[in-house]
């Protein structure tokens, strides 16, 4: 794939180590990136310091829960010779991009995020009025313009969070990105192109400037992916110029919203660690069954004979996760006309959840029996997340005079 639009697809996520994987995990995250994977360049990391934010008292739980971790990804499909798989830690690259980018932020962007205020209601028994809380969002940041990700999937609650890497982008572009020569330089880069590129260029430019013209600015920035005669710096000044900006250092991220995870809990709230309702992706075939056999069915059904409402039950919604039309329609008539029991109704989410989860639990018995492989593909992975990020922490450094 050409570089530009290499760089700006550039799928980047992580997770944080504070215990199991459940299958609200799994639908909801891990099917995603399995599928992204395919079709781009992807970056997957453990994020074992926002972890460390709210779990600064007890950081044993980190460091078992990363291997585990990183085996259940591998388990679920997340295929290392696809995407790269790492340890935020052990890139140090980020914490000095989150440190630099401390200096541009504002105090007010960073309390305004609302999660800071939320979790700090909702994790109460913990001390969150640290400083590296309040810059969780402004670490995030630095995990996601260190590889100038171009898409970041993530879930509803995390949306700030991109936002303000974005605005956090903007502004070190606009305070960094102007080289005081850059109108020269963006002539130089022009003329390497040779005349008749050239020309095209500076007709699109002025067509998505003057114009909006954003069929323009498509064709101009697939004609800059085929130059072969400019280095990526010059591309990227050229970028930038054609945005009507200063050069893009740091690229602005595009949030991949998942679809909220249908998955439900044992409740039908939402599968959720903190509301004690998960089917862990590690629970045996005896565990899965006991649990889904004794979870609340629609209250109205007190005996056999008494018809029960598909829509009043936490079931129900997991016969819409599991199963196929004609199993949701013998379900549903043998609950409105007590035809069948909620055992049977059941028995069929049993056998999908216990063969879902069965081949999955195979490879973590494999990977379990090999953890040098796993540590190796780790290994792998920071060696070639710090290669990219190192390259950003050059650029970055020069922009802020700091290339000593
Ligand atoms: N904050 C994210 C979460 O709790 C985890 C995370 C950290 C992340 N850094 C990231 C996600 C960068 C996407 C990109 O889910
Ligand atoms: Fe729920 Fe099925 Fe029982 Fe109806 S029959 S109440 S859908 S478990």
């Amino acid at each position: 794939m050409s570089l530009v639009s290499a760089q700006h697809t550039r799928v980047l996520s992580g997770m944080r180590p504070t215990g199991r994987l459940h299958l609200g995990h799994y639908h909801g995250v891990l099917k995603n990136w399995v599928a992204l994977q395919e079709r781009h360049e992807s970056l997957f990391f453990v994020a074992d310091w926002h972890a460390l934010t709210t779990h600064y008292e007890d950081p044993s739980i980190i460091k078992e829960s990363i291997w585990e971790m990183v085996i259940d990804w591998l388990a679920a499909g997340v295929d290392p010779d696809k995407s790269t798989l790492f340890i935020q830690s052990q890139v140090p690259e980020h914490a000095e991009l989150h440190l630099l980018l401390s200096m541009i932020t504002p105090l007010s962007w960073l309390e305004r995020v609302p999660s800071y205020k939320d979790q700090q209601e909702k994790l109460k028994e913990k001390d969150l009025a640290t400083y590296g809380f309040l810059g969780y969002p402004l670490l995030q940041s630095a995990d996601i313009l260190i590889y100038r990700a171009g898409q970041v999937p993530v879930g509803e609650d995390q949306v700030a969070h991109i936002e303000i890497t974005r605005e956090v982008a903007r502004r070190f572009n606009r305070l960094y990105g102007r080289e005081p020569d850059f109108e020269e330089r963006v002539i130089e880069a022009k003329k390497k192109m040779g005349k008749k590129a050239a020309k095209s260029f500076d007709r699109m430019s002025r067509a998505y400037q003057e114009q909006g013209d954003h069929e323009a600015l498509i064709a101009a920035k697939a004609l800059l992916d085929d130059q072969q005669n400019i280095s990526n710096v010059e591309r990227e000044r050229l970028l930038g110029y054609l945005e009507g900006g200063g050069r893009i250092i740091l690229v602005e991220p595009q949030s991949l919203l998942t679809k909220a995870s249908k998955m439900p809990g044992l409740d039908g709230q939402k599968m959720s660690k903190s509301y004690h309702n998960t089917i862990a992706l590690r629970d045996s075939p005896d565990q899965v069954e006991k649990m889904l056999r004794t979870m609340p069915t629609d209250t109205n059904r007190v005996r056999l004979t008494d018809p029960g409402d598909p829509a009043r039950c936490p079931v129900w919604q997991f016969h819409e996760v599991y199963s196929d039309e004609k199993t949701k329609a013998w379900a549903a008539e043998g609950c409105k006309t007590a035809g069948i029991g909620c055992i049977d109704c059941k028995k069929p989410i049993i056998d999908a959840v216990i063969a879902e989860l069965e081949p999955m639990q195979a490879r973590v018995k494999d990977y379990q029996q090999q953890p040098e492989l796993v540590r190796e593909i780790i290994e792998q992975g920071n060696r070639q997340a710090r290669i990219i990020a190192q390259q950003t922490m050059q650029e970055v450094r020069q922009v802020m005079s700091l290339d000593l």
